[in-house]
């Protein structure tokens, strides 16, 4: 089929990558002409691995291609999505539609037949009805069809999660909208992906609540964390005990320093504020977002602590490992080390730091950061080292090697990755999430 996707985002140009690479046509439509540019040119204005390669075969077999011009990319197309920003207002906790508005005025002025618009931004509820309400008074004869389809990809694993989806959530308004939908995703549904066919309303819905709900997990695994840290239970151990239970599952019950990243933080704000306009509020997740902000700054505490508190820690160097909100990416949008790192500051403490992909953008996020080029350069002649992120760079380095260059063998690790025994028995001071020290 022909697709268009609009916006060259995470979202917008893994659609378009993978549809095209999938066999269909697709166009990634941007109206940032530097962007487009860079694309034409195979390059890719994010870190997301393996999408490069499978755009530039797409764009090589003639089945993708970019532009900035709405006419000439909805020329014959059959299916738009609109895979724009949904930014947080600034100084609220509203998603901001602006650009979903902006992107579906262009379609209506643009498009030249019959189309199926899909919304596959993270809307607010209720989006989807009132694009209908814009299309049924600005152009009530066009042959133009609603649907939402929101997206589940993670960052780092999107082009698995897009060809490999545990479910595809379709919210048609009509039946050519349905059917355009169907006949796009058939081979998955082939493949027996279960395909949830729902109202527009549900399908928004169903995004929000998927996203609060796991939320809503590691937060609660977190304070189970904090809970065994001061009763001498393992959470990794409890996480285990609870996984096994197929009414809890495995997943996302890794304690860590707090979720980040452009969906977690965004989308449960404003799933309460969405709650709290129509006066049916989501107090559990109100929890969620306050203990989860709670959660960075306890983890600044917990570097503190371990430097033999504030007195002492003031003028010490701490060796930050990992900037960006989890591994696999170059997104520090939300990341705990945005909270951790001033906090630090604040108290005193200088920071050399190092991300194997996090660091150019980080470069405008933080002052006074010492950025090192390697995980060891960034140990050396610190007093501790706290390990943010869990890139597998960390996990596989010496650790002779880095005791050997810092002050202090101290090590605060906040994603679990070393066994605590084994650090006890090398000789370092080691304090983690939720284990015995
Ligand atoms: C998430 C959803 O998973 C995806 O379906 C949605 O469409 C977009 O938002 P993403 O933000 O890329 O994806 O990352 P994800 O892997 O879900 O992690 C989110 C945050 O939770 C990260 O900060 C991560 O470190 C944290 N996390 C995740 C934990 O702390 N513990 C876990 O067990 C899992």
């Amino acid at each position: 089929m022909k697709v268009v996707a609009i916006g060259t985002g995470y979202v917008g140009l893994v659609t378009g990558v993978c549809y095209a690479s999938l066999g269909h046509e697709a166009v990634c439509l941007d109206i940032d002409v530097a962007k487009v540019a860079a694309l034409n040119v195979g390059q890719v204005p994010i870190y997301e691995p393996g999408l490069k390669d499978r755009m530039v075969q797409a764009v090589a077999r003639g089945k993708l291609r970019f532009t900035t011009d709405y006419a000439e990319a909805l020329a014959g197309a059959e299916i738009a999505f609109i895979a724009v920003g949904t930014p947080t207002e600034e100084g609220g906790s509203k998603a901001n539609t602006t650009f979903v508005e902006a992107a579906f005025a262009s379609i209506l002025e643009h498009h030249s037949g019959p189309l199926t618009v899909v919304v596959k931004s993270t809307v607010p509820i209720g989006t989807n009805d009132r694009l209908q309400a814009i299309l049924e008074q600005q152009a009530p004869d066009a042959p133009i069809h609603l649907a939402s389809n929101p997206e589940f990809l993670r960052e780092g694993a999107a082009i698995d999660d897009f060809l490999n989806p545990d479910r595809i959530v379709v919210g048609p308004r009509d039946s050519t909208a349905s059917q355009a939908l169907r006949m796009l995703n058939q081979g998955f549904i082939d493949r027996g992906v279960a395909y949830v066919d729902v109202s527009a309303s549900s399908a928004e819905m169903i995004k929000y609540a998927a996203n609060a709900f796991l939320a809503t997990k590691i937060t609660f695994i977190n304070e189970v964390a904090s809970l065994c840290e001061r009763v001498g239970a393992d959470v990794e151990d409890v996480a285990h005990g609870i996984g096994l239970d197929q009414r809890i599952g495995p997943d996302f019950l890794a304690a860590g320093p707090g979720y980040g990243g452009s969906c977690f933080p965004k989308d449960t704000l404003a799933l309460v504020d969405t709650a709290q306009v129509e006066g049916s509020p989501v107090r559990i997740l109100e929890a969620v977002i306050d203990v989860n902000e709670a959660r960075k700054k306890e983890m600044a505490e917990k570097v503190i602590d371990s430097l033999g508190g504030v007195e002492r820690a003031r003028g010490k160097t701490v060796a930050i490992w990992g900037l960006t909100f989890k591994p696999n990416t170059d997104d520090l949008r939300d990341s705990p080390s945005i909270a951790i790192i001033p906090a630090l500051q604040q108290a005193g403490i200088h920071i050399r730091a190092f991300d194997p992909q996090g660091m150019a953008g980080a470069a405008d996020l933080f002052e006074n950061i010492a950025f090192q080029p390697t995980p060891l350069d960034a140990v050396q002649g610190a007093d501790c080292v706290c390990l943010v992120t869990h890139w597998s760079d960390f996990a596989e380095i010496d650790l002779e090697t880095v005791k050997a260059a810092l002050n202090t063998p101290c090590f605060v690790d906040l994603r679990n990755v070393f066994d605590p025994q084994a650090m006890a028995e090398g000789g370092w001071d080691y304090r983690s999430l939720g284990r015995p020290t």
